[in-house]
């Protein structure tokens, strides 16, 4: 599949934006040959088991359900935020396998998700112009000369903090954490007394009840491997290309490149362009591949990527990722459906109803409104219903811990409560509460569609 002369460091012959000023190259040189030399954090088999269950997602047969944080921490690095982010997402996994009645492809943004596109490359602070922050694994969130000095060192830790992220994370889904038998115990403490919490109790319940059954007739965890482990997946925004080039290994059984720090990574809205360094970069790697399709978007733009990253159009090779914003996703979205199926490319659209609905609070906080993310949801399905295509899956930012950073849902996070604990160092993050309300929506508007209610 790989263009001819594509190797991993090809990208540099492109134009890549959105690169940190490093302030010593040879420092930067020093850190590449480090992580080139480390061990792979994935492996190319469970990179092709993922597009496997994403061929099935392309043919409708599957849903993919992607979140986490919008920037992954160093100073929250705790083996209870990180179980709680799997908690939620197996959670959201269950209602909507209930709901659209089919697998659910479970990949998070988290173990390799800490750099960021910045729309200024500066910030400024009470008349202080400094670097804005990008990401951890290039500098620190805090107001400072200091911390904003990109420094490749953290790209290092960053490959260490996503080792022991993903190690935790494979104890979990294969040691018994997921297994379905412990459905109640991924009710976190602060959801469980509200609407939504009690209704997934509810389903829990149910759950239980067919497992117990399945016991009875001999299915169970020792004999029936879904029923105890589960494949939980990882993804980032491949946007700091030396790191990434610095993780691409050659497959010994294939002889294929797979970009090693995660199963699936995605091109972010401001990197997609056609001859840019990132759009070369990923067209290389046999990982399974996103691109951030935001109102500016061609029908060029689009068939272009589908050549350029899928030019064999394998199902489950690249997802469209649609952030539009709930007030243009009607403009944008039909249009490059036709587009899409006209030419008859295999494309899986999936749905960020978060990148496009971001305001700013009248106090000053970044937020986005739980209101506007359903009816972007909405909009999406009601919109692949009209035009006969496939709603593929949907993209959260979201974490496990208590936050109040986007407002509405079932507790009720006013503009006014977002400073009791908005605690996220980029963008606003639906908190588990407000992950469930989504959840049961999307699996209800599903059903509907589906003429399964
Ligand atoms: C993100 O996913 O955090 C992000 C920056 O998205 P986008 O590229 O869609 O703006
Ligand atoms: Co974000």
């Amino acid at each position: 599949m790989t263009a001819n002369n594509w190797y991993p460091n090809s990208w540099k012959k492109h134009e890549a934006l959105q690169q940190p000023d490093w302030p010593d190259q040879a420092d930067l040189d020093k850190t590449c040959k480090n992580l080139g030399l480390y061990p792979p954090l994935v492996f190319a088999g469970e990179v092709r088991s993922l597009k496997k269950h994403l061929e099935l997602v392309a043919k409708g047969e599957a849903f993919l359900l992607q979140g986490g944080d919008c920037a992954e921490s160093f100073d929250n690095f705790r083996a209870d935020s990180i179980r709680d982010k799997l908690k939620i997402l197996l959670q959201m996994a269950i209602i909507l396998t209930q709901g659209l009645n089919k697998p659910i492809v479970k990949v998070g943004r988290i173990a390799g998700q800490f750099a960021k596109p910045r729309s200024s490359p500066m910030e400024t602070q009470n008349g202080v112009s400094l670097p804005s922050f990008r990401g951890e694994s290039v500098n620190a969130p805090y107001f400072s000369e200091e911390a904003r000095q990109p420094d490749p060192l953290r790209l290092e830790r960053a490959y260490f903090q996503s080792a022991s992220t993903l190690n935790l994370l494979r104890a979990m889904t294969s040691g018994g954490y997921a297994d379905l038998n412990q459905v109640h115990e991924w009710n976190l403490d602060f959801v469980a007394k509200s609407t939504q919490g009690k209704r997934y109790k509810e389903l829990a319940d149910k759950l239980s009840e067919s497992l117990r059954f399945m016991q009875v007739v001999g299915i169970n965890a020792a004999n029936t491997p879904a029923i105890h482990e589960i494949e939980y997946f990882t993804s980032h925004e491949a946007l700091i290309l030396e790191y990434e080039s610095a993780l691409t290994r050659r497959d010994s059984l294939t002889n294929d490149f797979y970009d090693c720090s995660a199963h699936m990574l995605w091109i972010g809205e401001r990197t997609r362009q056609l001859d840019g360094a990132h759009v070369e970069f990923l067209s290389g790697v046999h990982n399974p591949i996103g691109v951030k399709i935001g109102p500016s978007a061609t029908a060029d733009d689009i068939l272009g990527l589908c050549d350029k990253i899928n030019p064999h159009n394998e199902p489950g090779r690249l997802t469209f990722i649609c952030r539009f914003g709930h007030e243009k996703i009607q403009e944008s979205l039909p249009q490059l459906l036709r587009t899409v199926a006209k030419e008859g490319k295999e494309i899986i659209w999936s749905c960020d109803p978060m990148h496009g609905n971001t305001y700013s609070s009248p106090s000053g906080y970044k937020t986005r409104s739980i209101d506007h993310i359903l009816n972007e949801i909405n909009h999406f399905f009601r919109i692949h219903k009209a035009e006969g295509t496939l709603p593929g899956g949907v993209h959260f930012e979201l974490t496990g811990d208590n936050v109040t950073e986007c407002v509405g849902g079932s507790l009720e996070v006013l503009e006014e409560d977002l400073k009791d604990r908005y605690e996220t160092t980029c963008d606003p993050r639906l908190n588990a509460a407000q992950s469930l309300d989504i959840a049961f929506l999307v699996a209800e508007t599903l059903q509907k569609k589906n003429g399964l209610t």
